[in-house]
Protein backbone atom coordinates (compact mmCIF):
# COMPACT_ATOMS: atom_id res chain seq x y z
CA UNK A 1 0.00 0.00 0.00
CA UNK A 2 1.50 3.17 -0.95
CA UNK A 3 0.92 6.06 1.75
CA UNK A 4 -0.67 8.06 -0.82
CA UNK A 5 -3.36 5.18 -0.93
CA UNK A 6 -4.38 5.57 2.88
CA UNK A 7 -7.53 6.07 2.89
CA UNK A 8 -8.13 3.13 -0.12
CA UNK A 9 -6.56 0.97 2.45
CA UNK A 10 -8.32 2.01 5.46
CA UNK A 11 -11.43 1.84 3.21
CA UNK A 12 -10.60 -1.86 2.73
CA UNK A 13 -10.42 -2.92 5.74
CA UNK A 14 -6.80 -3.08 5.14
CA UNK A 15 -4.05 -1.55 8.23
CA UNK A 16 -1.58 0.92 7.56
CA UNK A 17 2.00 0.40 7.52
CA UNK A 18 4.03 2.67 7.61
CA UNK A 19 7.90 3.02 8.98
CA UNK A 20 9.04 6.51 8.71
CA UNK A 21 7.61 10.16 9.87
CA UNK A 22 7.66 10.55 6.21
CA UNK A 23 5.42 8.41 5.55
CA UNK A 24 3.76 8.77 8.07
CA UNK A 25 2.77 12.45 7.16
CA UNK A 26 1.69 11.18 3.64
CA UNK A 27 -0.41 8.64 5.35
CA UNK A 28 -2.13 11.38 7.44
CA UNK A 29 -2.58 13.90 4.77
CA UNK A 30 -4.53 10.96 2.44
CA UNK A 31 -6.74 10.52 5.53
CA UNK A 32 -7.46 13.94 6.49
CA UNK A 33 -8.76 14.87 2.86
CA UNK A 34 -10.78 12.32 2.54
CA UNK A 35 -12.25 12.49 6.52
CA UNK A 36 -10.72 9.59 8.10
CA UNK A 37 -11.68 9.32 11.56
CA UNK A 38 -8.58 8.04 13.75
CA UNK A 39 -11.03 5.30 15.04
CA UNK A 40 -11.44 3.68 11.70
CA UNK A 41 -7.41 3.45 11.02
CA UNK A 42 -5.16 0.51 11.91
CA UNK A 43 -1.72 1.49 12.09
CA UNK A 44 1.31 -0.69 12.45
CA UNK A 45 4.81 -0.53 12.24
CA UNK A 46 7.72 -3.05 10.22
CA UNK A 47 8.67 -6.00 13.07
CA UNK A 48 5.12 -5.74 14.63
CA UNK A 49 4.36 -9.08 14.50
CA UNK A 50 3.50 -11.16 11.16
CA UNK A 51 0.89 -9.21 10.40
CA UNK A 52 2.29 -7.99 7.37
CA UNK A 53 4.70 -10.08 6.21
CA UNK A 54 4.27 -12.98 3.52
CA UNK A 55 1.74 -12.34 1.00
CA UNK A 56 0.82 -8.92 -0.18
CA UNK A 57 -2.32 -7.01 1.03
CA UNK A 58 -5.50 -7.41 -1.36
CA UNK A 59 -6.70 -4.76 -3.74
CA UNK A 60 -9.27 -2.25 -2.27
CA UNK A 61 -12.62 -3.48 -2.98
CA UNK A 62 -15.69 -1.49 -3.50
CA UNK A 63 -17.76 -4.08 -1.76
CA UNK A 64 -15.73 -4.33 0.88
CA UNK A 65 -15.13 -0.63 1.73
CA UNK A 66 -16.51 1.09 5.15
CA UNK A 67 -19.56 2.38 4.43
CA UNK A 68 -18.59 5.75 6.50
CA UNK A 69 -15.63 6.23 4.15
CA UNK A 70 -16.48 8.27 0.55
CA UNK A 71 -13.33 7.86 -1.56
CA UNK A 72 -14.95 10.08 -3.95
CA UNK A 73 -15.58 12.86 -1.48
CA UNK A 74 -12.25 15.23 -0.68
CA UNK A 75 -11.62 18.07 1.33
CA UNK A 76 -8.49 20.35 1.22
CA UNK A 77 -5.68 19.54 2.78
CA UNK A 78 -5.60 21.16 6.31
CA UNK A 79 -2.77 23.69 7.24
CA UNK A 80 -0.89 22.39 10.48
CA UNK A 81 1.03 24.90 12.11
CA UNK A 82 5.07 24.13 11.77
CA UNK A 83 5.22 23.76 15.74
CA UNK A 84 2.61 21.24 15.95
CA UNK A 85 4.44 19.49 12.84
CA UNK A 86 7.89 20.20 14.57
CA UNK A 87 6.43 18.51 17.69
CA UNK A 88 4.86 15.73 15.93
CA UNK A 89 8.30 15.13 14.17
CA UNK A 90 10.46 14.81 17.22
CA UNK A 91 7.19 12.51 19.07
CA UNK A 92 7.58 9.83 15.77
CA UNK A 93 11.09 9.05 17.29
CA UNK A 94 9.37 7.99 20.53
CA UNK A 95 9.49 3.82 20.15
CA UNK A 96 6.00 3.16 21.39
CA UNK A 97 3.77 0.70 19.89
CA UNK A 98 0.79 2.53 19.35
CA UNK A 99 2.89 6.44 18.21
CA UNK A 100 1.22 6.13 14.68
CA UNK A 101 -1.96 6.24 15.97
CA UNK A 102 -1.14 8.60 18.50
CA UNK A 103 0.16 11.31 15.92
CA UNK A 104 -2.85 10.79 13.89
CA UNK A 105 -5.28 11.01 16.42
CA UNK A 106 -3.87 14.50 17.86
CA UNK A 107 -3.30 15.68 14.59
CA UNK A 108 -7.35 15.07 13.43
CA UNK A 109 -7.98 17.03 16.71
CA UNK A 110 -6.40 19.94 15.85
CA UNK A 111 -8.24 19.77 12.45
CA UNK A 112 -11.18 19.33 14.27
CA UNK A 113 -10.44 22.61 15.71
CA UNK A 114 -9.46 21.37 19.21
CA UNK A 115 -6.27 23.33 19.11
CA UNK A 116 -5.81 22.45 22.97
CA UNK A 117 -4.22 18.90 21.81
CA UNK A 118 -1.03 21.33 21.27
CA UNK A 119 -1.19 21.99 25.43
CA UNK A 120 0.77 20.18 27.78
CA UNK A 121 -2.47 20.64 29.83
CA UNK A 122 -4.64 18.24 27.64
CA UNK A 123 -4.43 14.54 28.42
CA UNK A 124 -3.39 13.78 24.43
CA UNK A 125 -1.19 16.75 24.82
CA UNK A 126 0.40 16.29 27.56
CA UNK A 127 1.66 12.81 26.13
CA UNK A 128 3.09 14.34 23.25
CA UNK A 129 4.84 16.61 25.44
CA UNK A 130 6.75 13.88 27.20
CA UNK A 131 7.69 12.08 24.25
CA UNK A 132 9.34 15.09 22.36
CA UNK A 133 11.32 15.42 26.03
CA UNK A 134 11.80 11.58 26.32
CA UNK A 135 13.09 12.37 22.88
CA UNK A 136 15.66 15.31 23.02
CA UNK A 137 16.74 13.66 26.21
CA UNK A 138 17.87 10.63 24.79
CA UNK A 139 19.82 13.06 21.92
CA UNK A 140 21.35 14.67 24.71
CA UNK A 141 22.64 11.56 26.25
CA UNK A 142 23.81 9.97 23.03
CA UNK A 143 25.79 13.34 22.17
CA UNK A 144 27.67 13.00 26.04
CA UNK A 145 27.77 9.35 26.85
CA UNK A 146 28.93 8.10 23.39
CA UNK A 147 32.67 7.07 23.42
CA UNK A 148 34.35 6.48 20.15
CA UNK A 149 37.03 4.24 19.59
CA UNK A 150 40.18 5.14 17.77
CA UNK A 151 41.14 2.24 15.40
CA UNK A 152 44.59 1.77 14.18
CA UNK A 153 45.55 4.07 10.88
CA UNK A 154 46.80 0.78 9.10
CA UNK A 155 43.10 -1.02 9.47
CA UNK A 156 41.47 1.47 7.20
CA UNK A 157 38.57 3.28 7.53
CA UNK A 158 36.76 4.05 9.72
CA UNK A 159 38.78 5.86 11.77
CA UNK A 160 36.32 5.78 14.82
CA UNK A 161 33.81 3.72 15.29
CA UNK A 162 31.04 3.60 18.69
CA UNK A 163 28.41 1.48 19.87
CA UNK A 164 25.65 2.68 21.35
CA UNK A 165 21.75 1.01 22.16
CA UNK A 166 19.49 4.12 21.92
CA UNK A 167 16.03 3.94 23.60
CA UNK A 168 14.61 6.16 20.77
CA UNK A 169 15.12 6.22 17.05
CA UNK A 170 17.72 9.20 17.51
CA UNK A 171 20.88 8.16 15.39
CA UNK A 172 19.91 10.08 12.27
CA UNK A 173 19.83 13.69 14.25
CA UNK A 174 22.86 12.42 16.13
CA UNK A 175 24.76 11.58 13.26
CA UNK A 176 24.05 14.73 12.10
CA UNK A 177 25.80 16.64 14.75
CA UNK A 178 28.77 14.55 15.00
CA UNK A 179 29.14 15.24 11.03
CA UNK A 180 29.06 18.93 12.36
CA UNK A 181 31.43 18.27 15.29
CA UNK A 182 34.57 15.65 13.85
CA UNK A 183 35.52 17.49 10.91
CA UNK A 184 36.44 15.00 7.58
CA UNK A 185 37.64 12.26 9.72
CA UNK A 186 35.71 8.93 9.09
CA UNK A 187 33.58 7.02 11.92
CA UNK A 188 31.00 5.33 12.06
CA UNK A 189 27.84 4.71 14.85
CA UNK A 190 26.14 1.27 15.17
CA UNK A 191 23.10 0.48 17.14
CA UNK A 192 21.54 -2.84 17.13
CA UNK A 193 18.85 -1.83 14.42
CA UNK A 194 21.08 0.40 12.24
CA UNK A 195 24.52 1.74 11.51
CA UNK A 196 25.44 5.40 10.10
CA UNK A 197 28.74 5.69 8.48
CA UNK A 198 30.80 8.79 7.91
CA UNK A 199 33.07 8.77 5.20
CA UNK A 200 34.59 12.55 5.53
CA UNK A 201 32.07 14.04 2.95
CA UNK A 202 28.76 12.00 2.81
CA UNK A 203 26.59 10.03 5.42
CA UNK A 204 25.42 6.40 4.87
CA UNK A 205 22.74 5.03 6.65
CA UNK A 206 22.73 1.09 6.59
CA UNK A 207 21.45 -1.78 8.83
CA UNK A 208 23.03 -3.34 11.80
CA UNK A 209 26.55 -4.36 11.34
CA UNK A 210 27.44 -4.89 15.09
CA UNK A 211 25.58 -6.85 17.77
CA UNK A 212 26.86 -5.81 20.69
CA UNK A 213 29.81 -3.63 22.22
CA UNK A 214 32.05 -6.33 22.19
CA UNK A 215 32.08 -6.40 18.42
CA UNK A 216 34.17 -2.72 18.54
CA UNK A 217 37.24 -5.15 19.50
CA UNK A 218 37.17 -6.76 15.84
CA UNK A 219 35.28 -3.64 14.02
CA UNK A 220 37.74 -4.37 11.38
CA UNK A 221 38.69 -4.69 8.00
CA UNK A 222 35.42 -7.02 7.54
CA UNK A 223 33.66 -4.59 9.23
CA UNK A 224 34.25 -2.00 6.95
CA UNK A 225 33.76 -4.73 3.83
CA UNK A 226 30.44 -5.09 4.70
CA UNK A 227 29.21 -1.72 5.00
CA UNK A 228 31.07 -0.92 1.62
CA UNK A 229 29.23 -4.08 -0.05
CA UNK A 230 25.76 -2.34 1.65
CA UNK A 231 26.66 0.89 -0.06
CA UNK A 232 28.28 -0.27 -3.25
CA UNK A 233 25.45 0.50 -5.78
CA UNK A 234 26.03 -0.89 -9.62
CA UNK A 235 23.56 1.25 -10.99
CA UNK A 236 26.40 4.55 -10.13
CA UNK A 237 29.12 2.41 -11.35
CA UNK A 238 31.71 4.62 -13.44
CA UNK A 239 34.80 2.38 -13.25
CA UNK A 240 36.92 6.08 -15.07
CA UNK A 241 36.09 8.25 -12.07
CA UNK A 242 36.88 5.40 -9.62
CA UNK A 243 40.29 4.99 -11.10
CA UNK A 244 41.23 8.45 -11.66
CA UNK A 245 40.05 9.41 -8.03
CA UNK A 246 42.09 6.42 -6.54
CA UNK A 247 44.74 5.29 -9.07
CA UNK A 248 44.99 1.72 -10.03
CA UNK A 249 48.23 0.93 -8.00
CA UNK A 250 46.59 2.02 -4.51
CA UNK A 251 43.79 -0.16 -4.51
CA UNK A 252 45.23 -3.42 -3.25
CA UNK A 253 46.62 -1.85 -0.22
CA UNK A 254 42.59 -0.84 0.29
CA UNK A 255 40.44 -2.65 2.76
CA UNK A 256 37.58 -2.60 -0.51
CA UNK A 257 40.16 -3.08 -3.17
CA UNK A 258 40.14 -6.79 -2.53
CA UNK A 259 36.33 -6.74 -3.19
CA UNK A 260 35.78 -3.84 -5.51
CA UNK A 261 36.70 -5.90 -8.51
CA UNK A 262 34.69 -8.68 -8.16
CA UNK A 263 31.72 -6.45 -6.98
CA UNK A 264 32.13 -4.80 -10.52
CA UNK A 265 32.15 -7.98 -12.03
CA UNK A 266 28.85 -8.86 -10.53
CA UNK A 267 27.30 -5.95 -11.54
CA UNK A 268 28.03 -6.38 -14.89
CA UNK A 269 26.48 -9.85 -14.56
CA UNK A 270 29.96 -11.57 -15.43
CA UNK A 271 29.93 -10.61 -19.02
CA UNK A 272 33.21 -7.82 -18.88
CA UNK A 273 36.14 -7.87 -16.82
CA UNK A 274 37.10 -4.11 -15.83
CA UNK A 275 40.02 -2.31 -15.37
CA UNK A 276 39.86 -2.44 -11.63
CA UNK A 277 39.72 -6.55 -11.90
CA UNK A 278 42.31 -6.70 -14.39
CA UNK A 279 44.94 -4.15 -12.95
CA UNK A 280 44.56 -4.68 -9.49
CA UNK A 281 42.41 -7.39 -8.16
CA UNK A 282 44.38 -10.17 -10.26
CA UNK A 283 48.14 -8.65 -9.82
CA UNK A 284 50.28 -10.65 -7.98
CA UNK A 285 53.16 -9.50 -6.00
CA UNK A 286 55.01 -7.81 -3.15
CA UNK A 287 53.47 -4.26 -1.85
CA UNK A 288 55.67 -1.13 -2.31
CA UNK A 289 54.58 1.35 0.75
CA UNK A 290 54.87 4.86 -0.51
CA UNK A 291 55.34 7.50 1.80
CA UNK A 292 53.07 10.41 1.02
CA UNK A 293 56.01 12.66 1.00
CA UNK A 294 57.56 10.94 -2.24
CA UNK A 295 53.99 11.14 -3.71
CA UNK A 296 53.97 14.72 -3.14
CA UNK A 297 55.84 15.79 -6.33
CA UNK A 298 53.18 13.69 -8.90
CA UNK A 299 50.38 15.94 -7.52
CA UNK A 300 49.89 20.06 -8.47
CA UNK A 301 50.12 22.27 -5.16
CA UNK A 302 46.78 23.31 -3.85
CA UNK A 303 45.99 26.34 -5.05
CA UNK A 304 43.28 26.93 -2.06
CA UNK A 305 43.72 26.55 1.23
CA UNK A 306 40.70 24.39 1.35
CA UNK A 307 42.45 21.98 -1.11
CA UNK A 308 45.52 21.37 1.00
CA UNK A 309 46.05 17.63 1.14
CA UNK A 310 50.31 18.44 2.07
CA UNK A 311 49.66 16.46 5.10
CA UNK A 312 46.73 14.66 7.12
CA UNK A 313 45.34 17.16 8.87
CA UNK A 314 42.79 18.26 6.85
CA UNK A 315 41.09 14.66 7.20
CA UNK A 316 40.75 15.70 10.76
CA UNK A 317 39.76 19.35 10.79
CA UNK A 318 36.25 20.88 9.93
CA UNK A 319 37.79 23.21 7.53
CA UNK A 320 41.10 25.02 7.01
CA UNK A 321 41.60 28.17 9.32
CA UNK A 322 43.02 30.79 7.50
CA UNK A 323 44.72 34.17 8.63
CA UNK A 324 42.99 37.54 8.95
CA UNK A 325 43.89 40.89 9.02
CA UNK A 326 44.77 44.12 6.88
CA UNK A 327 46.21 43.31 3.73
CA UNK A 328 49.66 44.93 4.21
CA UNK A 329 49.75 44.93 7.94
CA UNK A 330 53.05 46.04 9.12
CA UNK A 331 52.57 43.17 12.29
CA UNK A 332 51.92 39.71 11.25
CA UNK A 333 51.20 37.79 15.05
CA UNK A 334 51.64 33.59 13.95
CA UNK A 335 50.10 30.96 16.29
CA UNK A 336 50.33 26.98 16.55
CA UNK A 337 47.21 25.91 15.08
CA UNK A 338 43.19 26.36 14.99
CA UNK A 339 41.61 25.21 18.29
CA UNK A 340 38.08 23.69 18.69
CA UNK A 341 36.37 26.47 18.22
CA UNK A 342 38.56 28.10 15.55
CA UNK A 343 38.35 24.91 13.65
CA UNK A 344 34.51 25.30 13.68
CA UNK A 345 33.99 28.80 13.19
CA UNK A 346 36.88 29.17 10.66
CA UNK A 347 38.76 32.22 12.27
CA UNK A 348 41.82 32.24 14.14
CA UNK A 349 41.75 33.07 18.06
CA UNK A 350 37.86 33.33 18.85
CA UNK A 351 38.27 30.60 21.14
CA UNK A 352 40.09 31.09 24.96
CA UNK A 353 43.39 31.86 23.73
CA UNK A 354 42.08 34.35 21.07
CA UNK A 355 40.04 36.06 23.94
CA UNK A 356 43.13 36.41 25.92
CA UNK A 357 45.37 37.91 23.53
CA UNK A 358 42.47 40.50 23.11
CA UNK A 359 43.21 41.08 27.13
CA UNK A 360 47.33 41.92 26.05
CA UNK A 361 46.19 43.80 22.92
CA UNK A 362 44.66 46.37 25.28
CA UNK A 363 47.24 46.14 28.15
CA UNK A 364 49.65 47.05 25.20
CA UNK A 365 47.54 49.70 23.32
CA UNK A 366 47.41 47.58 20.29
CA UNK A 367 44.34 47.42 17.72
CA UNK A 368 43.24 43.49 17.02
CA UNK A 369 41.99 44.74 13.60
CA UNK A 370 45.38 46.69 12.82
CA UNK A 371 47.10 43.26 12.69
CA UNK A 372 47.68 40.22 10.72
CA UNK A 373 46.85 37.17 12.98
CA UNK A 374 47.49 33.52 11.36
CA UNK A 375 49.00 30.09 12.42
CA UNK A 376 51.99 27.83 11.76
CA UNK A 377 49.63 25.23 10.83
CA UNK A 378 46.27 26.14 9.19
CA UNK A 379 44.10 22.68 10.13
CA UNK A 380 43.04 21.50 13.88
CA UNK A 381 45.19 18.30 15.16
CA UNK A 382 43.18 16.64 17.98
CA UNK A 383 42.65 13.49 19.84
CA UNK A 384 39.57 12.44 21.36
CA UNK A 385 39.12 12.18 25.00
CA UNK A 386 35.60 11.50 25.49
CA UNK A 387 33.21 13.10 23.68
CA UNK A 388 35.33 16.14 23.49
CA UNK A 389 38.28 17.30 21.23
CA UNK A 390 41.54 17.56 22.69
CA UNK A 391 44.53 19.94 21.42
CA UNK A 392 47.21 17.70 19.55
CA UNK A 393 50.78 19.70 18.90
CA UNK A 394 51.90 19.55 15.23
CA UNK A 395 54.19 17.45 14.32
CA UNK A 396 57.28 18.91 13.13
CA UNK A 397 56.48 17.76 9.55
CA UNK A 398 52.98 18.91 9.33
CA UNK A 399 54.61 22.80 10.48
CA UNK A 400 57.35 22.19 7.60
CA UNK A 401 53.94 20.72 5.02
CA UNK A 402 52.42 23.80 5.95
CA UNK A 403 55.21 26.34 6.08
CA UNK A 404 54.04 26.36 2.34
CA UNK A 405 50.91 28.78 3.60
CA UNK A 406 52.72 30.66 5.54
CA UNK A 407 55.34 31.71 2.95
CA UNK A 408 52.92 32.87 0.99
CA UNK A 409 51.39 35.08 3.53
CA UNK A 410 54.23 36.69 4.09
CA UNK A 411 54.97 37.41 0.74
CA UNK A 412 51.27 39.52 0.58
CA UNK A 413 51.48 40.92 3.40
CA UNK A 414 54.96 41.97 4.13
CA UNK A 415 55.06 42.46 7.58
CA UNK A 416 57.98 44.13 9.40
CA UNK A 417 57.70 42.39 12.39
CA UNK A 418 56.38 38.84 13.20
CA UNK A 419 55.46 37.99 16.96
CA UNK A 420 55.96 34.17 17.17
CA UNK A 421 53.46 32.74 19.97
CA UNK A 422 55.03 30.07 21.04
CA UNK A 423 58.24 27.57 20.16
CA UNK A 424 56.13 26.10 17.39
CA UNK A 425 55.57 29.40 16.04
CA UNK A 426 59.16 30.29 16.44
CA UNK A 427 60.32 27.30 14.55
CA UNK A 428 58.18 27.35 11.48
CA UNK A 429 58.80 31.08 11.36
CA UNK A 430 62.82 30.68 11.69
CA UNK A 431 62.59 27.22 10.08
CA UNK A 432 64.98 25.68 13.11
CA UNK A 433 64.34 24.05 15.85
CA UNK A 434 67.98 25.24 17.52
CA UNK A 435 66.62 28.39 18.98
CA UNK A 436 64.36 28.05 22.12
CA UNK A 437 61.67 30.35 23.35
CA UNK A 438 62.91 30.87 26.13
CA UNK A 439 66.28 32.33 25.27
CA UNK A 440 64.75 34.56 22.64
CA UNK A 441 62.39 36.58 24.98
CA UNK A 442 62.69 40.18 24.73
CA UNK A 443 65.25 39.59 22.13
CA UNK A 444 64.46 40.55 18.95
CA UNK A 445 65.82 38.47 16.23
CA UNK A 446 66.81 40.07 12.71
CA UNK A 447 65.20 37.42 10.13
CA UNK A 448 64.84 37.85 6.39
CA UNK A 449 64.90 41.27 6.03
CA UNK A 450 62.09 41.90 9.32
CA UNK A 451 61.99 41.41 13.15
CA UNK A 452 60.76 38.06 14.72
CA UNK A 453 59.50 39.22 18.34
CA UNK A 454 59.13 35.98 20.63
CA UNK A 455 56.33 35.57 22.94
CA UNK A 456 54.18 32.96 25.18
CA UNK A 457 51.45 31.49 23.46
CA UNK A 458 48.07 32.39 25.22
CA UNK A 459 47.14 28.76 25.86
CA UNK A 460 50.26 28.58 28.27
CA UNK A 461 48.82 31.44 30.21
CA UNK A 462 45.74 29.94 30.20
CA UNK A 463 47.11 26.58 31.54
CA UNK A 464 49.53 27.46 34.16
CA UNK A 465 48.00 27.10 37.18
CA UNK A 466 50.45 29.75 39.56
CA UNK A 467 48.88 33.24 39.60
CA UNK A 468 52.36 34.77 39.26
CA UNK A 469 53.73 33.15 36.74
CA UNK A 470 50.32 33.95 35.05
CA UNK A 471 50.73 37.43 35.76
CA UNK A 472 54.67 37.28 34.77
CA UNK A 473 53.76 35.49 31.55
CA UNK A 474 50.69 38.25 30.80
CA UNK A 475 53.31 40.95 31.41
CA UNK A 476 56.08 39.36 29.43
CA UNK A 477 53.29 38.71 26.28
CA UNK A 478 52.60 42.88 26.42
CA UNK A 479 56.17 43.64 26.26
CA UNK A 480 56.55 41.79 23.39
CA UNK A 481 53.81 43.76 21.55
CA UNK A 482 54.45 46.66 22.64
CA UNK A 483 58.27 46.15 21.76
CA UNK A 484 57.01 44.55 17.51
CA UNK A 485 55.51 48.10 17.94
CA UNK A 486 58.79 50.33 18.26
CA UNK A 487 60.34 48.09 15.68
CA UNK A 488 58.58 49.44 12.95
CA UNK A 489 60.74 52.45 13.33
CA UNK A 490 63.72 50.52 13.36
CA UNK A 491 65.26 48.78 9.97
CA UNK A 492 66.20 44.97 10.62
CA UNK A 493 69.93 45.25 9.64
CA UNK A 494 70.25 47.25 12.75
CA UNK A 495 71.44 44.75 15.76
CA UNK A 496 68.97 45.32 18.76
CA UNK A 497 70.42 48.06 20.96
N1 LIG B 1 45.66 28.77 19.31
C1 LIG B 1 46.39 29.12 18.21
O1 LIG B 1 47.59 28.98 18.17
N2 LIG B 1 45.72 29.63 17.19
C2 LIG B 1 44.41 29.83 17.17
O2 LIG B 1 43.88 30.28 16.16
C3 LIG B 1 43.69 29.46 18.32
C4 LIG B 1 44.32 28.92 19.38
Amino acid sequence: MSAAAAASAVAAGQPLLVASFAEWREAARDLLVHAVPPELVTWSQPGAGDLFSGAPAPMPDAATQHPSISLDQTRPAPHVPRSLMDMLQTAACCRMPDRWAFLYRVIWRWTQGEHDVQSAADADGGRLHSMVKAVHREEHDMHAYIRFRERPEAAGPPRFVAWFEPRHDVLPQVAEHFVSRMGKVSWMIATPDASVLWDGATLHNTGPLMSSAADLDDAGEALWLTYYRSIFNPARLNTQVMQSHIPARFWKNLPEGAIVPNMITDAALGARRTGQAQAVGRKSGATIPIAPADAQPERQQPSKLDECRRCELWQYATQAVPGEGPKHSPIMLVGEQPGDQEDLAGHAFVGPAGKLLDKVFDAAGVERRGLYLTNAVKHFKWEPRGKRRLHKTPAQREVEACHYWLDKELAAVKPKVIVALGSTALKSVLGTGSVTLKDTLGKPIPHDGRWVVTVYHPSYILRVPDENAKQQAFKVMVDGLKLAQELLERPPEEPPA
